[in-house]
């Protein structure tokens, strides 16, 4: 993975819930990136060169499988983020871009515009979640895993674009109930011991066959295509072995992204790139060097 990327989800790690406040000076037009997840809700925002300056990320459930199955708690979350951020940063956000997984229908996508501008952002682009990963990645041929709370989705990209993409059913919620099932504890006790570091490694028996199984989805989707790597994002994939799981069901070379969870958040929140001269990314590239 290149060295600005790696730089910037550094950063972004940093800046979340407030954990560095008034760490850089928000001058110049902000960037902001809202992905509605399964699992959780992250809004993030950077200055004008692409830094990331602050950001919230909230367990959340009012999205399933890329559909707002709670309008109504969506935007209430959203704005409650969006309010806490402004107060951080002493400047209001007036636009977001958001992005949807790759499967959702047209109509569905409207309504993840319609939160963001209902929670008082206006929607300045929805871009497919792959391609928003795919920005931050920056693969030019290989497949995109994104394990997140709900699904897996899978993308393949060749020649820098998704040219297939699918999501099915699979997630950390799986890894929950596997836990929660072996070990005798609610849904939520199984989930923090999960994202518990101390306990990972003992915990990986129990969780190997949900990752095996989310291997076998990814050999079917791969199907027909010729794919050389796998690059493993989304929360689910911060759990300690699931590269090497994946790797042993595909048969495919497999890397885990640095902070997996804000790989979309922050391709969202770079925006679409540019058809001609050099991505936000690659201007980043030259402050990550120095
Ligand atoms: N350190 C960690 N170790 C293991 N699992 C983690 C860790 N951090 C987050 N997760 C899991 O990642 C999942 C959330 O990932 P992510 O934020 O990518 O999903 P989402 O975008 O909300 O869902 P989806 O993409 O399915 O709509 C949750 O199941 C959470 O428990
Ligand atoms: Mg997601």
């Amino acid at each position: 993975m290149n060295t600005a990327a790696e730089a910037l989800l550094a950063e972004a790690q940093a800046v979340l819930n407030g954990a560095a406040p008034g760490r850089l000076s928000a001058e110049g037009d902000l960037r902001v990136g809202v992905d509605l997840g399964t699992a959780k809700m992250v809004l993030l925002v950077l200055d004008e060169g692409g830094r990331p300056l602050a950001g919230r990320l909230w367990p959340s459930q009012v999205v399933r499988d890329g559909l707002v199955v709670d309008f109504i708690g969506a935007v209430d979350r959203l704005r409650q983020m969006k309010a806490e951020v402004e107060a951080e940063l002493e400047r209001a956000l007036p636009a977001a871009v958001s992005g949807y997984p790759p499967g959702v229908p047209a109509p569905e996508r409207q309504a993840i515009a319609h939160v963001v501008q209902s929670a008082g952002m206006d929607c300045l682009d929805l871009i497919d979640e792959p391609s928003a990963a795919n920005h931050v990645l920056g693969i030019s041929d290989g497949a995109i895993v994104d394990v997140g709370g709900g699904t897996t989705g899978i993308a393949i990209i060749e020649g820098g674009q998704v040219v297939h993409s699918a999501d099915e059913a699979t997630g950390g919620t799986h890894f929950n109930l596997v836990i929660a099932g072996a070990l005798d504890l609610t849904y939520e006790q199984a989930e923090r011991l999960k994202e518990t570091p101390g306990e990972q490694a003992r915990l990986l028996g129990v969780v190997r066959p949900v990752m095996e199984k989310i291997g076998t989805i990814v050999n079917r989707h791969l199907a027909g295509w010729s794919v050389g790597r796998l690059h493993l994002v989304g929360g689910a994939c911060a759990f300690p072995g699931m590269a090497e799981v994946i790797s042993e069901v595909t048969g495919l070379p497999a890397s885990v992204a640095p902070d997996p969870q804000l790989v979309t958040p922050l391709g969202l929140a770079l925006g679409r790139p540019l058809a001609a001269g050099p991505s936000l990314l690659e201007a980043v590239a030259d402050w990550s060097r120095s």
